[in-house]
């Protein structure tokens, strides 16, 4: 009895692991073709690496997903944060090498110490999971690009400085993040940007504000995730550690959720000088001067 369940469910392994193998090759925008034996590889390095987080379906409900925030990406959705690409546009390649091979930093998705060739294969075969956007005739994210960093390490204080107005002021990012510094000097920097001083401010200034993003779980579109924009002297930045890495992804935004692309949006020197602010706030993550930064 136990020999023929044994020989029945090898059977169905085999039957299984056959029915779901590629035999031809497939076509992803841009005209990439990927031959089946890519595919099939990926798909192995898939079932071995990522299927505990984002589920045999690809759908973010594997059996480690429980509980997990942020949860593992639905992939059937074909939609990333984290491309490099300009804002909505899907990520290339190398946007899927950086993200699996150095992780996310602070969540479930580490840094996987697998080969480029793997690499390549698994994201190829990600992109099985959601045809509708990569078999599709639309066009390739091209990467997000900025000026030289006109500050360089040299006039770092200087960036700082300008970087706190930028936030504060032309970009405003304390309607989503929180504001660092006094209502005082929030007024003053009103005054100098637009002529007058403040005498009322949001209620919520100094608290991270939610926003909805077009993430789902895998069970309901209904379920839209939503997301709080970090505290940058307390939570991770997941995709960025340098201040490069920062304006950077400040030019591309964070894809499907309230954080814009500010490529165009700022000029290329206020996100440089913007990004030396985060990254100065950044560093005041477990230290007595994250204390200069903090009102309620
Ligand atoms: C332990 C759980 C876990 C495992 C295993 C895991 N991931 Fe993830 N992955 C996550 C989580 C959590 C996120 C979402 C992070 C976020 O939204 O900030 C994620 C996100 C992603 C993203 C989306 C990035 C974006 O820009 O939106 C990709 C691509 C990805 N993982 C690929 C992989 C690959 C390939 C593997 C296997 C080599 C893998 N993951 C293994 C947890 C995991
Ligand atoms: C409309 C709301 C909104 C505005 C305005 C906004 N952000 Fe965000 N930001 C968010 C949200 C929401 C997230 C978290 C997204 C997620 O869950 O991945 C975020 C994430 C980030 C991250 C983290 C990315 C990572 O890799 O984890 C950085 C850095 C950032 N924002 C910087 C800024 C800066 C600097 C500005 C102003 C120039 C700004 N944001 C303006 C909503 C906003």
């Amino acid at each position: 009895m136990m020999k023929v369940s044994l020989l029945f469910s090898l059977l169905f392994m085999f039957s299984c692991s056959g029915e779901n193998s590629f035999k031809k090759e497939k076509v992803f925008l841009g005209n990439q073709r990927v031959p089946a034996h890519t595919l099939n590889l990926g798909r192995q390095v898939y079932l071995e690496y990522c299927m505990a987080c984002h589920g045999v379906e690809g759908d973010g409900n594997g059996p480690a997903a429980k509980g997990s925030i942020p949860a593992p990406r639905n992939f059937k959705q074909g939609l990333y944060k984290f491309g490099l690409v300009a804002d909505g546009a899907l990520p290339t390649d190398e946007d899927f090498k950086r993200i699996i091979q150095k992780g996310l930093k602070g969540t479930a998705m580490l840094p996987w110490d697998i080969s480029d060739q793997q690499t390549y294969a698994v994201t190829q075969y990600i992109k099985t999971f959601a045809p509708q956007v990569w078999e599709g005739e639309g066009e390739l994210g091209k990467p997000v690009e900025l000026e030289a960093d006109p500050f360089t390490i040299a006039r770092k204080e200087s960036a700082i400085n300008k970087g706190r107005e930028v936030y504060h002021m032309s970009a405003s990012c304390q309607t989503c993040h929180k504001g660092y510094v006094s209502k005082e000097v929030l007024s003053q920097l009103n005054e100098k940007y637009n002529g007058e001083a403040l005498t009322e401010f949001d209620e919520d200034l100094y608290q991270p504000k939610l926003q909805i993003s077009e993430y789902y779980f895998y069970d309901s579109k209904e379920r839209m995730k939503k997301f709080l924009p970090p505290d940058f002297t307390w939570h991770n930045i997941r995709s960025a550690q340098t201040v490069e890495e920062i304006a950077y992804r400040l030019a591309a935004g964070v894809t499907g959720t309230g954080m814009p692309a500010w490529k165009e949006t700022i000029a290329d020197h206020e996100i440089w000088a913007v990004s030396y602010y985060v990254k100065h706030l950044m560093d005041m993550k477990g230290k007595p001067s994250r204390k200069s930064v903090i009102y309620k």
